[in-house]
């Protein structure tokens, strides 16, 4: 097999737990964002991917709903991530998505932080959460466990650098590294028909880099790189390991957790998506033509 160096990545890393717990507030917090208030009925509706830029680095983040409806959507977020934050409110405790959340991380075998949300609030109970989680064996440090938990607040940004510290120092012990001068690999975080773009996919790179014009087969959909652009919706010319973009080109919609690959041969990425369309009579002629 071909050998190609791996280098230091940054971590990705999935907010979860339950409904209106402060997971965007917090990632707002840290992007220094305004998401969550923009949201319909305060309830997130899909998965959020962002590449921040702290002290000791880049992190990437996704951010979970944590409305019941959602829970195919935490078992992807789970899947494609390095470390699960966890977040449990203090003044609410432990919820039936926290639980799903413990469950997907722990099926995933990813690596935990707790973070306490909404510290600031006067009826919050940080003990007795900590109570509650380690009944669902998850055992914070001082009880002899291996979960950093850390007490939060994202409206007077109260033990976030704590908590980012701890992201990090999980990262570390990780050792995370991709090849970088490779063709990508990603996933499909989200994808949609956009009225005037076409179908619109969000890709996480997971190794290699993504770059305009590459042929790509994602799922069952295939096609080329036409414009990528950044989460902040500027138009980028490649995307690097564990960096999200949102990619023009396909020629259907992917589903969510589709994965994908750049290819050299594009034609060679039409037949294998026809051929996982079930067009096997397409993948029959496009044979013969070539
Ligand atoms: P879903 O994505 O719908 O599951 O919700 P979420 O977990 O992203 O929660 P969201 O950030 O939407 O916050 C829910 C509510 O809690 C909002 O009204 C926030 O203003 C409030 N909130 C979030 N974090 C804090 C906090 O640290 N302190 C206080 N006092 N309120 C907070
Ligand atoms: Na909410
Ligand atoms: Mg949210």
């Amino acid at each position: 097999a071909e050998e190609v160096d791996a280098l230091p990545r940054a971590p990705v890393v999935t907010v979860m737990g339950h409904v209106d717990h402060g997971k965007t507030s917090l990632l707002d917090y840290i992007r220094r964002a305004k998401v969550a208030t923009g949201e319909a009925g305060g309830i997130t509706q899909h998965i959020g991917a962002y590449n921040v830029k702290t002290e000791r680095g880049m992190v990437t983040f996704l951010d979970t709903p944590g409305h019941e409806a959602f829970t195919a959507m935490r078992a992807r977020g789970a899947k494609a991530t390095d470390i699960v934050i966890l977040v449990v409110a203090a003044d609410d405790g432990v919820m039936p998505q926290t639980k799903e959340a413990i469950h997907h991380a722990k099926a995933a075998g990813v690596p935990l932080v707790v973070a306490i949300t909404k510290i600031d609030k006067p009826d919050g109970n940080p003990e007795r959460v900590k109570q509650e989680l380690v009944a669902e064996q998850v055992v914070p440090e001082e009880y002899g466990g291996d979960v950093p938990f850390i007490g939060v607040s994202a409206k007077t940004g109260q033990g976030i650098d704590d908590l980012l510290e701890n992201v990090l120092l999980q990262a570390e012990i990780l050792e995370l590294k991709a090849p970088v001068d490779a063709p990508a690999k990603g996933i499909v975080i989200e994808a949609r028909l956009d009225k005037g773009r076409g179908p619109v996919a969000t890709i996480l790179v997971l190794s290699g880099t993504l770059n305009r014009g590459d042929a790509v087969l994602a799922g069952a959909s295939f096609g080329r790189v036409r414009a990528m652009l950044n989460e902040n919706g500027k138009p980028v010319n490649s995307a690097g390991p564990s960096v999200p973009v949102e990619v023009q080109g396909l020629t259907e919609v992917p589903a969510a957790g589709d994965e994908v690959i750049a290819m050299v041969d594009e034609r060679k990425a039409r037949e294998i998506a026809l051929f996982r369309q079930g067009k096997f009579r397409d993948v029959k002629l496009a044979r013969q033509q070539a």
